[in-house]
């Protein structure tokens, strides 16, 4: 069928890619938003919105609300631009092998199941860091979740239109795991699509034809720069709470902060406005799905007996802050025998099984600044075990304590099971081998039992991590904090399922989306 079609066109985008011209680059942005690194620009002012985390999720939030409102957005790393290890495609991987304590645009974390993992440090968050993989959510995830499916649309397409790109070409290795996808029968091929369907496709992209990265930061041109300043390097120690005793009534008021690389105790605050007296506007936390758990707890929103472990003064106990973390479980095989060096590959295919329960995509990753590893990685899409989130100290600029359990229930590990025969199938296809030249391929679990425990040793993050404020337990289905007036969540710690093939396009999406609705939830009230 079309099989020969597909064959013939990727040999043409094989011979044009391995012709190997190089583009130009293009000048950065056309940014007219204010950035700042200094807090005093900050400190004691005002804003309608006071948005935490200037990430995946946050910045088309700012974006949005800065069409009507005064927006101050707050980001604990620097500036993307002009870091080529950010910008560039063919750095990709780097910063997740070049990270330090406060400062790499990478915070490295390890979970205490003992699995290494990573999160974004930098303004556009872990879109900064991340495969740029854009995939929408299934129309389930988003009748799920409650959310009007037309608004749904244009909030992608926005996105869509600013920082998403169809392949210019495919890499020679996103070519071959496209034919060993099909080889093994991860069937029918879709072509092209941004839609999270079962078979073999070929996903949209932040990396543009020019193989420069698109972060969330770039949405942040579609604001109104007049009333948007992004203050960077300046790290969210706790939200400051109003009582009204009278009305029985707390509300989040406006935020405690410290320059990232400074002292913890040189504290600043910038606040909501009033206006007629009351505040309107909303304190809200897109900080993560680990920042975001971490900063209720730090402000005292969470379980009684954690805060009181670390001196931090009770708002509201609430049990669940924290709860519900999960991360896909993913196995990856390394499928040359040897590290080589060839040019880092973001996934860019990706298969989907009939009973979309696994997800594959393959890659090749930067070990050191000379050496690199193809692999072939797949993930379950809906692990049942879950896991929790602590804090293990009182500074915001470290990380949480976090424990995913992978693999603790039986389900899981069948999966997994499953979905190691599969990965086998697929390494071991004849498109593969062409690829390497080499007859001879890592060995690879076969026996049942040998597959088990190859499962509980080599399970690893593909970093679609989410949860700990999931929506009916921390956030109601507007993201408003339960029991407390003026404080929402908005990013990955209120998911308990990552959506769509890959969950940062729904993340942008959800930014777009929710900013819209709070513009119009205003216009009503007017
Ligand atoms: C290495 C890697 C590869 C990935 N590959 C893909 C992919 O190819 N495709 C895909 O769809 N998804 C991918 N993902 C997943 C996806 O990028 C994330 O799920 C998504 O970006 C998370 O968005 P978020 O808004 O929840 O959080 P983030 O984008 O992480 O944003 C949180 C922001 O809050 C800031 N912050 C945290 N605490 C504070 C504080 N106290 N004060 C101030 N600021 C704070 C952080 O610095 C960060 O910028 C990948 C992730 C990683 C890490
Ligand atoms: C943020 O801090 C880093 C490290 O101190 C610095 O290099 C960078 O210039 C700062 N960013 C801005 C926008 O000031
Ligand atoms: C503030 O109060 C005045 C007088 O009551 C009213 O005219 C005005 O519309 C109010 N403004 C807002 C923003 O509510
Ligand atoms: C990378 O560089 C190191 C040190 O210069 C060298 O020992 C190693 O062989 C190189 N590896 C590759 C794959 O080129
Ligand atoms: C005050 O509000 C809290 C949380 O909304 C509620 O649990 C409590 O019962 C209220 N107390 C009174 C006296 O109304």
């Amino acid at each position: 069928m079309e099989l020969q079609q597909i064959l013939l066109t990727s040999i043409l985008l094989l011979s044009f890619a391995n012709f190997g011209f190089s583009f130009p680059s293009q000048p950065q942005g056309n940014r007219k938003w204010h950035m700042t690194s200094d807090v005093k620009e900050v400190s004691g002012k005002s804003y309608d919105y006071i948005i935490v985390g200037g990430g995946t999720c946050g910045c088309p939030l700012a974006a949005t609300l800065s069409q009507k409102f005064s927006v101050l957005l707050i980001e604990r790393g620097g500036s993307p631009y002009g870091n080529p290890y950010v910008t560039e495609r063919r750095y990709y991987g780097f910063p997740l092998i070049q990270t330090d304590k406060y400062m790499s645009v990478a915070q490295f974390f390890t979970s205490q199941d003992g699995v290494a993992n990573v999160r974004g440090r930098v303004l556009g968050g872990s879109s900064a860091i991340n495969g740029g993989f854009y995939s929408r959510a299934s129309d389930e995830f988003v009748g799920k979740s409650g959310w009007d499916k037309k608004m749904v649309k244009e909030a992608y397409e926005w996105v869509e239109s600013k920082v998403v790109f169809p392949p210019f070409f495919l890499s020679p290795w996103q070519s071959v795991a496209e034919f060993s996808l099909l080889e093994s029968g991860v069937l029918p091929y879709n072509g092209y699509s941004l839609e999270h369907v079962k078979g073999t496709k070929i996903s949209g992209s932040v990396f543009d034809a020019f193989g420069r990265r698109h972060t969330s930061a770039d949405l942040l041109d579609a604001g109104n720069p007049k009333l948007l300043t992004v203050l960077v390097n300046a790290t969210v120690k706790s939200i400051i709470f109003d009582h009204n005793g009278n009305k029985n009534e707390t509300r989040a008021k406006g935020i405690r902060f410290i320059q990232s690389h400074g002292n913890l105790e040189q504290t600043h605050e910038a606040f909501i406005k009033k206006h007629n007296n009351s505040r309107r506007g909303d304190v809200i936390l897109a900080a993560g799905a680990l920042g975001s758990p971490q900063l209720l707890l730090l402000s005292g929103i969470g379980p009684k007996e954690q805060l009181k472990k670390f001196n931090i003064p009770l708002v509201l106990d609430m049990k669940n802050v924290g709860k519900g973390m999960q991360d896909n479980p993913c196995i990856a095989v390394l499928v040359d025998s040897k590290p080589q060096k060839r040019i880092p590959d973001p996934p860019q295919v990706a298969g989907i099984t009939s009973d979309l329960k696994v997800i594959i995509e393959a890659a090749i990753l930067p070990l050191s600044s000379n050496s690199t590893r193809v692999n072939v990685a797949a993930k379950l899409a809906f692990p049942s075990s879950r896991g929790f989130l602590e804090l293990s100290n009182t500074d915001p600029r470290l990380n949480p304590s976090v424990r995913f359990n992978y693999l603790a229930s039986e389900d899981d590990m069948e999966e997994c099971v499953k979905m190691t025969q599969l990965l086998n199938k697929i390494a071991r296809s004849k498109s593969i081998a062409f690829f390497l030249g080499e007859s001879s391929q890592n060995k690879l679990a076969s026996a049942e039992d040998d597959m088990r425990k190859f499962c509980k040793k080599n399970v690893r993050t593909i970093y679609h991590y989410h949860g700990g404020n999931l929506v009916g337990s921390v956030v109601d289905k507007d993201y408003k904090v339960y029991g407390v007036k003026g404080l929402r969540v908005l990013d990955g710690s209120t998911f308990s399922e990552s959506p769509g093939t890959n969950p940062m396009a729904t993340l942008l999406m959800l930014g777009r989306y929710q900013g819209i609705k709070i513009l119009r939830e205003r216009e009503g009230v007017k």
